[in-house]
């Protein structure tokens, strides 16, 4: 096709002088070249349309037939001619219409050959339809349930929900009649209310009576870590302090805190004014975005809290979201909070309440700590790491059964071996939890995807058929014989 453009082109110019001539040549050579780059896109376009194309799918379909002799038959034959495979066929009277039959079909074939087919139906028939799987009906609708953000914007909506904050402080509260507390909590509240996702997180000047009470926490838990932390949370801190203004005497901004956090595992920060639900706070989870308070605890009492301070969620928590294991355990139990029923958030915010919270694991043979809630308390987590306190190996079911102490020390702690192990048994546990779908974030589109029909199930696997394709090709490489060595090329550990 190239060449024969070049050849009318130059053809079209036959009559012009000799540097119009040139430039005809030159012009078409250039042509020529861009079409052959047109043609390479366009092979390597169908090559990925391909694969999308060749994937075996599962429809059922419904059309109409006038009551005519061989009409069924000629329908059949449309199908065949497509390659596609009737599993179960079925007829009735159409309700529609009373001379004609419906046909309930049930095929399978290539996805792209079903695009022909359901379009040739339709220019055969008047009625063609793709229902809705009996087993998809009974599943329900995600309508159903409860509304749940769908994308990373929505926690706009999520994220002012406060149960409490500032000027509403419980009686009990340290600074309940501190109105200078008070007035400095709501210039926080404010910060929170008024962000947007995207937004740069506004810095604080914080007070030298707000970094003094940081720092008294800060020095005496640093005491603390090379003993109790777990590894993961220790090497984190270590370059928290060098990047982000860990110190003594400095309280790292949030948005530096939330850039670093990026970088690392795409975890985010956004300012709150209080306490979410925990079912807002689950959901925000699932967007790997921590909902993190900005204040600082009240200057009376720096070792004790009633609710989360900066200093609870810049020391307990932000090393571990830097960990990419953990970040994924995080968001597992965001992503099985979403649309579920209010049981069920009960019970995932006790298994959040037992792993990110109060956690412990295994490291070389020892016990250490991952929990935010026993890493940002002096007290707690030296009892944890006692022999008063008791330990429990972590199974979600038995987490659930557990109560969740807010104002003293827990009952128990319970023990996951890694991370990991963390993780798959939280999967394994959300799987259990009855949701009318399925979900899967996206990360490039900062959504989570709804997996409820064959199509969109279809649409995952091509993109994972892509990334096993680059899989494969670099273990190609990698386990390709050393010219020199005739040694196999392996992968570093
Ligand atoms: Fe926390």
């Amino acid at each position: 096709m190239s060449s024969k453009i070049v050849q009318s082109t130059l053809l079209g110019n036959r009559a012009g002088d000799s540097t119009t001539r040139q430039h005809s040549a030159d012009d078409a050579i250039d042509m020529a070249k861009r079409e052959a780059d047109n043609q390479t896109k366009l092979r390597r376009a169908r090559l990925v349309r391909r694969v999308s194309f060749d994937l075996l799918t599962r429809k059922p379909i419904v059309f109409s037939l006038k009551n005519d002799v061989g009409a069924l038959a000629r329908a059949l034959g449309t199908l065949k001619e497509n390659q596609i495979q009737v599993l179960h066929i079925e007829s009735r009277r159409s309700e529609r219409r009373k001379s004609e039959l419906e046909v309930y079909v049930d095929c399978e074939g290539k996805k792209g050959l079903f695009m022909e087919l359901l379009d040739q139906l339709q220019r055969q028939m008047s009625f063609v339809q793709e229902p809705i799987s009996d087993a998809i009906k009974n599943m329900g609708s995600i309508d159903d349930g409860p509304w749940f953000p769908r994308k990373i914007t929505n926690l706009d909506q999520t994220a002012c929900r406060v149960l409490t904050y500032g000027t509403e402080l419980d009686a009990d509260h340290p600074c309940f009649k501190d109105a200078e507390y008070r007035k400095r909590r709501k210039v926080f509240a404010d910060i929170a209310y008024q962000y947007r996702h995207g937004q740069p997180i506004p810095r604080v000047k914080y007070t030298s009576e707000e970094t003094k009470t940081w720092g008294r926490v800060f020095s005496e838990l640093s005491r603390l870590y090379p003993r109790f932390a777990c590894r993961e949370y220790y090497n984190n801190l270590q370059i928290l302090r060098d990047h982000c203004g860990y110190r003594e005497d400095n309280i790292p901004q949030l948005e530096d805190v939330s850039v670093f956090l990026r970088e690392h595992t795409g975890f985010q920060i956004r300012p709150v004014a209080g306490y979410l639900s925990s079912r807002d706070f689950l959901a925000g989870l699932a967007f790997r975005v921590f909902h993190c308070t900005q204040y600082v605890r009240h200057t009376s009492d720096p070792l004790y809290t009633p609710e989360p301070d900066c200093c609870h969620e810049l020391l307990g928590h932000v090393p571990m979201f830097a960990d990419k294991a953990f970040a994924q355990l995080s968001q597992e139990i965001g992503l099985a909070s979403l649309g579920a029923s209010d049981e069920d958030i009960n019970k995932l915010a006790s298994c959040y309440f037992f792993t990110i919270e109060f956690g412990l694991c295994k490291q070389q043979g020892m016990l250490k700590v991952y929990g935010a809630g026993l890493l940002s308390s002096i007290g707690e987590l030296q009892h944890a790491m006692s022999a008063d306190a008791k330990t429990l190996p972590f199974t979600p079911i038995e987490a659930t059964k557990q109560e969740c102490r807010i104002t003293t020390y827990q009952d128990a702690y319970f023990v996951s071996e890694s991370f990991d192990e963390a993780k798959e048994m939280i999967r394994d546990y959300a799987s259990s939890i009855r949701r009318p779908f399925s979900l899967r974030y996206n990360p490039y589109t900062q959504t989570v995807d709804i997996l409820q029909t064959a199509d969109q199930i279809n649409s995952v696997i091509d993109e994972l058929k892509d990334d096993l394709s680059l899989l494969s090709s670099v273990l190609e490489k990698v386990m390709v014989p050393d010219d020199a060595t005739g040694e196999q090329n392996n992968i570093q550990e």
